[in-house]
């Protein structure tokens, strides 16, 4: 049977500040996708909170991109915005950027992640969801999942995965998208996902049979608002077992833990720690970034799960290792590396408070030179 998992996730209000959501606004939420399991629009549907952010997971049969099903999630956040405007919650709506629906939530300021698939035997799959960081926070952790065979033993040892994985990835100024096929272009690869600020993994497909295996939400909610409005809080749905990675491989990457950007203001490199749902509730600093791991076994299109994967002692070390990241980076306050670069900081508050000085700048017989990177990221012309 041939299913469609769609994930779509907004922030719609923030208790208290910015570090959770409100117990009423997400009831509110599941209202409306249990409304569309009973309507028949959807085969099932869970919904998962990390931060401030909320995500509906959801099964169908009507494909990627669909109207009824993106209006759905639309109407979900749309009433739970009103739920949140009632108790003057923080920044209520504020992932809605659009005034109405109008045919696909993408552009309109919630992420989206879809894959359609033939259910097999058995289809385990994991719906990471993360928080205070962006959708180029997973770049390292597909990179391992699906191209590192000191991470995923199953690239080596099982037949079905042996020929690799090829990778879509975005550059999310152009919005242009190239294909690099692993192992044979894993230096092009890297070359591009590497480099984070610029360059997002969509979705990684199976060479043997061009199977999806991976897909992530990829929007950039600065660059569609043209102002910060939060960082993009990404999603992502992986395939598990029998000719991917396995539930521990995929899960693996997160037990060492690295550094994205995000976490307060949008403005900060900081650790990602995986976390359990019920500590999926950046505090410190607004931080440090949150991913949970909800894990799902499909049956007949049902959603058995979540299963809270990084409920697990075994991760208690990368949780510390992260406390530990974020004492030694808030250590170095505004000052870059902690702090991001400039180009970075183009899309926050920042350029606000630049306008004020801007005048302030005066020749002084120093030859000018173009700032570094994109070549667009002087900050004081
Ligand atoms: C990061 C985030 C928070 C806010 C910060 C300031 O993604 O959402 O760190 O940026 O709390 O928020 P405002 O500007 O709304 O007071
Ligand atoms: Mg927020
Ligand atoms: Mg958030």
């Amino acid at each position: 049977m041939k299913v469609t998992i769609s994930v779509i996730k907004a922030d719609i209000g923030g208790y208290v500040g910015h570090s959770s959501t409100h117990p009423e606004v997400v009831a509110k939420v599941e209202e409306y996708a249990k409304a569309g399991v009973e309507k028949g629009t959807l085969l099932d549907a869970s919904v998962i909170t990390c931060g401030d952010d909320i995500a509906i997971v959801m099964t169908h049969t009507k494909g990627k991109d669909n109207e009824e099903i993106h209006k759905l999630a639309w109407d979900a956040f749309v009433a739970g915005t009103e739920v949140a405007k009632k108790l003057k919650l923080y920044g209520a709506g504020q992932d809605l950027l659009a005034d109405a629906f109008s045919g696909n939530v993408k552009g309109m300021g919630p992420g989206v992640a879809e894959m359609e698939i033939e259910e097999r035997k058995s289809e385990p799959f994991i719906v990471y969801f993360a928080d205070k960081t962006s959708p180029s926070a997973w770049n390292l952790a597909l990179y391992e999942m699906f191209a590192d065979p000191m991470n995923t033993a199953g690239l080596v040892i099982d037949p079905s995965m042996h020929d690799g994985f090829t990778f879509e990835v975005m550059d999310v100024y152009s919005g242009k998208a190239v294909k690099l096929e692993t192992p044979r272009e894993l230096y092009d690869l890297l070359v591009f996902i590497g480099a984070t600020s610029r360059y997002v993994v969509r979705a990684v497909y199976r060479n043997r049979d061009g199977e999806i295996a991976a897909v992530a939400s990829t929007q950039k909610l600065s660059l569609m608002a043209g102002r910060y409005v939060g960082k993009d809080d990404p999603v992502l749905i992986v395939r598990c077992q029998s000719g991917f990675p396995a539930v521990g491989e995929a899960l693996e990457p997160f037990a060492r833990p690295w550094l994205v950007e995000g976490w307060m203001r949008g403005s900060h490199t900081g650790p990602l720690m995986p976390v359990s749902f019920k500590e999926a509730k950046p505090t410190r600093f607004d931080g440090p970034p949150r991913v949970i791991a909800a894990g799902y076994q499909l049956c007949e299109g049902k959603l058995v799960g979540p299963n809270d994967l990084f409920d697990d002692p075994a991760f208690d070390d990368a949780r510390n290792r992260c406390a530990l990241l974020a004492n030694q980076l808030r250590r170095q306050g505004i000052f870059e590396p902690h702090r991001l670069p400039p180009e970075e900081m183009e899309y926050t508050t920042l350029p606000k408070v630049l306008e004020k000085l801007k005048d302030r700048f005066v020749d002084i017989g120093e030859p000018e030179a173009k700032a570094p990177g994109s070549g667009e990221g002087e900050i004081h012309e």
